[in-house]
């Protein structure tokens, strides 16, 4: 079952380009974002929303967090985002007209079935489930579903479901600038090629596998590490904090880069490993300069950059570079060095890849 692999989460990571593939399908043989894709009387639904509230836990909580970046910016909806867990224990002031948009890729986690169904009480009628099991509890629940087509994952480690989570995000986000007149023809064309082009991208990055295994080693000995993005590579750069704490047992924390002169620069030595997710995008002179203070204070630096990232490398400074910069879609492309980063610190370090200690892989109680 396996293959050439060492551990499901290794076999997943590598899936990814079909899985996007196979996520993406219906979207292409429509050639454009129609409301269909989320159900058939999706229209209505999405017609005439006011909002966005995400729901979800761990990394499909991060899918959302990016998702908040593109909904906002390219369909011009306000997009809130909570972990289920809060959200179903505190007094919300709801707005019905709002999508509720839970993302799970089990679609049995009961903090997030708690949250819609909590969520539902309060008068939100409007619901959609991004989701990557077939009738699972989740999206029997909600209005709308948009299955996710990762396939069956093994590992804890979520993998594939997260970019597969993204690339369906991404599909809602352009429907509803669609549906809200601000999706140009020439754009939807221009972003159905970036999705078209994707899996190569995708691929090009786990090409990028040998060279990230050897930073992995310097990893390994490490107690703790820092990770570091901005604007909608931040979520990324917490999606790598957590995926490293959980299969290598490594602390691992995430910040925004402006936030680090605001307290976690104060953790900065030369045993601190800072990894930071810097591509060519409008943010990368503020990335640069933030990482001046790390530089300053000894700490070493793994830089996740694009062709078009102009970094100086030096012996405190090293890159690695996916071959292009991919435009919106480059927090999908970003996710897998951050993912090989913590497979392979987890394999030098010996720990059980595929069951981490004290998890599950569905988490179905409190
Ligand atoms: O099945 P779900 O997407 O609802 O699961 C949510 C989290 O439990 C899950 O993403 C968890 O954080 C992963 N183990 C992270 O790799």
């Amino acid at each position: 079952e396996l293959g050439p692999y060492r551990h499901f989460m290794q076999k997943e990571i590598h899936e990814q380009p079909r899985a996007i593939a196979d996520t993406i399908e219906q979207v292409i043989a429509n050639n454009g974002f129609v409301p269909q894709l989320f159900g058939a009387n999706a229209e209505a639904v999405l017609g005439d929303i006011e909002g966005v509230q995400i729901l979800a836990c761990g990394t499909s909580y991060y899918a959302g967090l990016t998702a908040r970046y593109w909904i906002e910016a390219i369909a011009g909806v306000p997009c809130s985002v909570e972990i289920a867990s809060e959200y179903r224990y505190r007094t919300v002031v709801a707005n019905p007209k709002h999508l509720v948009v839970t993302i799970s890729q089990s679609g049995e986690t009961l903090d997030t079935m708690e949250a819609l169904k909590y969520a539902k009480s309060l008068g939100h009628d409007k619901t959609l489930s991004i989701c990557n099991v077939p009738e699972s509890a989740i999206p029997r629940a909600s209005a709308l579903v948009y299955y996710t087509r990762a396939g069956a994952e093994i590992g804890v480690a979520s993998t594939k479901a997260f970019t597969t989570q993204l690339v369906a995000l991404f599909t809602l986000t352009c429907t509803l600038a669609k549906l809200r007149g601000r999706l140009a023809q020439a754009q939807e064309a221009a972003y159905l090629d970036d999705l078209r082009q994707l899996p190569g991208s995708v691929q090009h990055a786990l090409n990028l596998e040998p060279q990230v295994q050897v930073w992995s080693e310097r990893f390994a000995p490490k107690q703790h590490a820092l990770f570091l993005g901005r604007g909608v590579h931040y979520p990324i750069a917490l999606e790598g904090a957590l995926k490293l704490k959980e299969i290598s047992y490594i602390h691992a924390e995430a910040y925004p880069a402006g936030e680090l002169k605001h307290g976690p620069l104060a953790l900065v030595d030369t045993e601190m490993p800072v990894v930071v997710i810097a591509p060519n995008d409008s943010l990368l002179e503020k990335v640069k300069s933030n990482i001046q203070e790390v530089r300053a204070r000894g700490g070493e630096m793994f830089v996740f950059a694009d062709l078009d990232s102009h970094f100086g490398e030096s012996e405190q400074v090293h890159v690695i570079r996916t071959p292009r910069h991919v435009g919106v879609l480059s927090p999908i492309v970003h996710s897998i060095p951050v993912q090989l980063l913590a497979y392979h610190a987890a394999l030098a370090r010996g720990t059980d890849v595929d069951k981490p200690r004290n998890l599950a892989k569905s988490v179905t109680v409190e």
